[in-house]
């Protein structure tokens, strides 16, 4: 109809997004420029492509930073990101064009839970190396025998349970957690610690909040006490400017020798030599990383990647189907919204 060529905008879609989310895009209307495949196009066809859109979606990948947004010119009013994460902005350019942005907060969140405990389970019960025996047919040669390959236990007395960043991932993961712990009226019940990037006026109240809601002791802490009292870490905070490089060899050395370390948020908020040079020592009982510094180009012979003490996962927290179909849902509807001007189903708040 006329209104309808008359409101017709160019979204530039820098992914294949599955059937249902591209459908939905393709009946809007509006004209979609789409790169549909499942590996990231050129940052030359996102430049070129993006000239005169007023939407875009964008993946982890993609940069949205000056360069884009020049790019794409005074007609750009939504960027929609597939994830929750959003450290591939430049918030401040952003903000200073008055653009807005979408991101996918929630649907991920029983995915990514899943993903860490997973990784929690792997790291204590030592299955990179008891992979290894298998896959590399040394079971002959490795019987079963009484202390072959233990690792410590998540029923161990008083477990204390760490998260650096305490958001709606660390909930869901510690709600799962205390599910392989000790009975949380035992008089060895587990505890929980946790970072957050600013003390709060009310944190006790806080802090009493969260105690009565997971039923186990729960305090905000400062990092090193985070490092010296976890028996199970688990990285779950955004990389920014204050957590990169964070978790760094003086942190490390802070840690108990038989904890486990776990990523699920960013690579780069761990220092990996400090990490492989850590684990080569025999400090720390293991690792378990969805997400690594310098991810995808990581090769099979990365130090982390060869010490069977550290699992290393594709960044892969959030996929599952249901997850995945919920974020491309999301993206496409933030996007529809924001070049309509309507609201956003999920806008970051800037
Ligand atoms: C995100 O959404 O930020 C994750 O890293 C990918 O699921």
């Amino acid at each position: 109809s006329q209104t309808k060529s008359a409101g017709k905008r160019k979204i530039v879609v820098c992914r294949d997004l599955g059937k249902d989310a591209m459908t939905m895009l393709n009946s809007s209307g509006h004209e979609i420029v789409a790169w549909e495949r499942d590996t990231p196009p050129s940052r030359e066809w996102v430049l070129r492509n993006v000239n005169g859109a007023s939407g875009v979606c964008v993946m982890m990948a993609d940069a949205v930073n000056d360069e884009l947004l020049e790019a794409a010119g005074p007609s750009l009013k939504i960027v929609s990101t597939f994830s929750v994460g959003y450290d591939h902005f430049d918030i401040a350019a952003v903000k200073a064009k008055g653009i807005r942005v979408g991101y996918t907060p929630n649907v991920l969140n029983d995915s990514v839970a899943d993903t860490a405990v997973l990784l929690v389970l792997m790291a204590m019960r030592r299955v990179g190396e008891a992979l290894q025996v298998v896959q590399e047919g040394r079971w002959p040669q490795t019987p079963w025998s009484p202390f072959l390959l233990t690792g410590p236990a998540l029923t161990r007395p008083s477990l204390t349970i760490g998260f650096l960043g305490f958001g709606r991932i660390s909930h869901c993961t510690l709600e799962r957690l205390l599910a392989f712990t000790q009975p949380r009226d035992s008089p060895h019940h587990p505890s929980c610690v946790y970072t957050s990037s600013r003390i709060r006026s009310n944190q006790q109240e806080i802090d009493n909040e969260y105690t009565a809601r997971f039923g186990v002791p729960t305090r905000r802490v400062e990092a090193d006490v985070l490092a010296r009292e976890s028996d199970v870490l688990i990285i779950l905070c955004s990389l920014n400017e204050d957590t990169k490089g964070m978790v760094n060899e003086t942190f490390l050395e802070k840690m108990k020798r038989d904890a486990v370390l776990i990523n699920v948020a960013r690579g780069p908020i761990v220092d990996s030599v400090a990490l492989a040079a850590a684990l080569e020592k025999g400090h720390l009982c293991g690792a378990g990383l969805d997400v690594i510094d310098g991810e995808p180009n990581i090769p099979a012979n990365h130090p982390l990647v060869l010490n069977p003490r550290c699992i290393v996962l594709p960044h892969i927290g959030s996929a599952s189907d249901m997850s995945r179909g919920s974020m491309a849902d999301l993206c496409v509807r933030n996007v529809l919204a924001g070049v309509e001007g309507k609201e956003m189903p999920a806008e970051l708040g800037l």
